[in-house]
């Protein structure tokens, strides 16, 4: 007789917060008013694609996912999934096209949004900053400059007032961190600048800008908010590895939540990440032949239940605000969702306050400079065909467990 496989069961605790991610740029498209437009659009951009034999256009954010106009058809896909909470950004640029002028039909835009996103009874998370800023605050010098902080300031707070009746956490920041290094150490993004000590100048206004705002936020709107912060998995590696892992956890993963712990509610945590670092280089995985994702990310699925256990110290709730994988034939997202989320269930297990996990995102969308070729999707954009919308097969695995709460592991 065949053994009999036995396969376990685990719960989530009443009230967890299952949902998926997005951000405006990445979905919305037509967004022409910002930095990163009119660099995708430059000449040095252009130029450094063709000598690579890439089609720039694969790399111009364009109509993107036409969400601007389809978030409906978004929504109810989503509903359909049983997703139960949503995060959304909106565009600066749109908003305040220009220094100082609001544009009413991009507010009144965004309010039916998350009216809509509300009528299927969608948790909001709304994040206020997502990467992008509009030309005429790029031009100014942006978050390289103190005194453009007010700009800043005034933006988020008009907006943030006008939409709360539809939001349930604010997200002020997406991932400062990488904004800093990205555009202004490594140049990777506009403005493409390459300088340690400009990122740090840009860091310490995004602390201070996501202080202040909070506690405009706090004060007067009352409701929980947090930044998303990009932590990654640091493991050592060879000689001194404990210590550079110790110095690198703290410049990477601890610094910015050091400064801003006292003005969150909640603490937003975008987990992809693994490495493993000593004094003479660094190794991506732990085993040689390990398993990576589209992007060449490795898959750590143990390191989110890390990252959430060294939160503990700071007594708050914690909600997964992005997890993803890359994965265009779709074969390894299933498992990946799996996998995490069985992570994040051993860390509430062990104490760690965890009340939320939304999948990094909804829909396949525009993955900055790497364009569109990378598949983070529930639910696949067709290009070819009109941006038709197909749900993958992972995401009724994943709608399964978002109905039932239940985490069904294989043996
Ligand atoms: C960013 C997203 C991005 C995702 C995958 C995160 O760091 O917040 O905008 O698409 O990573 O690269």
């Amino acid at each position: 007789m065949a053994p009999r496989i036995l396969k376990r069961q685990i719960s989530f605790p009443e009230g967890f917060l299952f949902g998926a991610a997005t951000s405006s740029y990445q979905s919305e498209g037509g967004n022409e008013n910002t930095d990163w437009w009119i660099w995708e659009h430059g000449a040095r951009r252009t130029k450094y694609l063709k000598d690579k034999d890439l089609d720039p256009a694969e790399y111009q954010s364009g109509i993107a996912c036409d969400f601007y106009r389809r978030y409906e058809e978004d929504f109810a896909l989503a509903a359909s999934l049983h997703l139960r909470a949503i995060r959304l950004s909106v565009e600066w640029a749109r908003i305040e096209p220009k220094e100082g002028i609001f544009n009413d039909e991009a507010l009144a835009h965004y309010e039916a949004m998350l009216r809509a996103a509300k009528a299927h009874g969608f948790t909001i998370f709304l994040t206020l900053h997502h990467y992008t800023v509009p030309l005429w605050f790029a031009k100014k010098g942006g978050f390289a400059h103190k005194e453009n902080i007010t700009h800043f300031l005034h933006y988020a707070r008009v907006t943030a007032k006008r939409l709360a009746p539809w939001v349930d956490f604010f997200v002020t920041i997406n991932e400062p961190e990488l904004y800093a290094i990205q555009g202004y150490a490594i140049a990777l993004h506009p403005p493409q600048v390459r300088s340690y000590r400009a990122a740090w100048v840009v860091l310490g206004n995004l602390i201070h800008s996501h202080n202040l705002l909070a506690e405009y936020i706090q004060d007067h709107l009352e409701k929980p908010v947090s930044m998303a912060f990009n932590l990654t998995d640091l493991r050592p590696h060879g000689y001194f590895g404990k210590t550079v892992v110790r110095i690198a956890n703290y410049l990477a993963n601890e610094y910015v939540l050091r400064h801003t712990i006292d003005h969150c509610d909640y603490i937003g945590v975008n987990y992809y990440i693994h490495h493993h670092i000593g004094l003479f280089g660094q190794r991506k995985h732990s085993k040689s032949h390990h398993e990576e994702s589209d992007r060449r990310w490795g898959i750590h699925p143990e390191g989110i239940a890390r990252i959430l256990l060294r939160l503990k110290r700071y007594k708050k709730p914690i909600y997964v605000l992005e997890n993803g994988i890359a994965d265009a034939s779709d074969a390894k997202r299933g498992h990946f969702i799996t996998e995490h989320l069985y992570h994040v269930h051993r860390a509430i297990a062990r104490g760690a306050d965890v009340r939320g996990y939304l999948y990094w995102s909804l829909t396949d969308n525009f993955e900055w400079e790497e364009g569109f070729w990378p598949r983070f999707g529930l639910i696949e954009i067709d290009r070819e065909h009109g941006l038709a919308r197909r749900v993958r097969k992972s995401a009724h695995q994943y709608a399964e467990i978002c109905r039932t709460c239940i985490l069904t592991l294989e043996p």
